[in-house]
């Protein structure tokens, strides 16, 4: 049965690749920009949509970290925080693993603290109010250098009760997760987990170097595995889930359409894989919108999106006893709807 827009936005899940720079609408753009009395190149919240045309990985960052200088004390992480929250509980999702970069802001003045209190006072905010539970995972920018993301792993060490992991982003190609062997056994030693993209625009063998040196939990994007089956049959016999984000991968140009997407080939193979919005003021779409135009272009049954919401749940650091609780929620919710 071809899932129904209400059964997509109803049923429970995990967000699991999500960066909250990557929620500032144009709107908050203009907003924060007016506060600060920031010159802004755009005239108006149109034009600077109007922008959001991407050739690759590199052409969205240029603008992402533009859009990002507005972002200047913790109320404003603080609503950022709170309107993706808000967001995200309309479509569904019951628990958030949200991306942050530290280096972004620290590198204009913006103090780590200020970053940090306001993303987490905000998720724990939305807890009380919406009920969806949450995990920060603090990522290096891997277009600088290692030293650089030591210096931020130790800067934010005395927050680290705040920090359940740290992962890798910005531009893959030319950037392996071997640079960042010694970052992550840091953080790791102080008992944080990791994950990492990898494969979204660099090569598998940056998939293998994500296992093996840096040990991470899941690998966001993953799509470029398929061009290794042997690192396919891994992922799969490991359950190693892959954080995939069909929207992001279409306006970065990783696959032309949206019907080109290799989502449905790698869940039918047994990965372990889920749905995921990324960038979604920059994308077309937050979580629901992504699980909804993926299910359309491949033609995904009701059964497959049940499967990639336990999926999401599956892949969270949630603890075992809650994955359990989600998921029997989730079969409960997709039995009620055959009926
Ligand atoms: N930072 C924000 N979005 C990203 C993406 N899709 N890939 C790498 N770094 C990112
Ligand atoms: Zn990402």
């Amino acid at each position: 049965m071809p899932p129904s827009e209400a059964f997509i936005r109803g049923i429970p899940k995990a967000e699991l690749h999500l960066h909250i720079e990557g929620t500032l609408e144009p709107e908050m753009v203009f907003d924060l920009a007016r506060k600060h009395a920031l010159p802004l190149r755009y005239p108006s919240v149109a034009a600077l949509r109007e922008a959001y045309h991407f050739d690759n990985l590199q052409s969205f960052l240029d603008v992402y970290y533009a859009g990002a200088a507005v972002l200047r004390d913790a109320s404003d992480f603080h609503a950022l925080t709170s309107a993706y929250l808000q967001r995200a509980h309309a479509d569904g999702v019951v628990h958030t693993e949200i991306f942050f970069d530290p280096q972004t802001h620290t590198a204009r003045g913006v103090p780590m603290e200020a970053v940090i209190r306001g993303i987490h006072g905000a998720l724990t905010e939305g807890q009380a109010r919406l009920g969806v539970t949450h995990r920060l995972i603090m990522c290096f920018l891997r277009h600088l250098s290692a030293a650089d993301a030591m210096a931020t792993l130790e800067e934010a060490l005395p927050y680290k009760e705040l920090i359940a992991a740290v992962g890798l982003d910005s531009a893959e190609s030319g950037n392996p997760p071997s640079k960042f062997s010694a970052v992550f056994a840091r953080a790791r030693q102080a008992g944080l987990l990791t994950v990492a993209h990898a494969g979204e625009e660099g090569p598998p063998q940056y998939i293998t170097e994500a296992l093996d040196l840096l040990q991470v939990r899941r690998v966001d994007h993953g799509v470029r595995c398929e061009e290794d089956d042997n690192l396919v049959a891994r992922l799969a016999r490991e359950r190693v889930p892959l954080t995939v984000c069909p929207l992001s991968n279409v306006k970065l140009r990783v696959f032309a359409r949206l019907e080109d997407h290799n989502l449905k080939r790698l869940l039918d193979r047994g990965l372990c894989v889920t749905v995921n919005s990324d960038d979604p003021a920059y994308f077309g779409g937050y979580v629901a919108q992504n699980y909804l135009e993926v299910s359309r272009a491949l033609g995904l049954s009701q059964v497959d999106v049940t499967q990639l919401a336990c999926n999401s749940i599956e892949a969270s650091l949630l603890p075992d006893s809650k994955k359990q609780e989600w998921q029997a929620k989730i079969r409960a919710f997709a039995a009620r709807a055959e009926a």
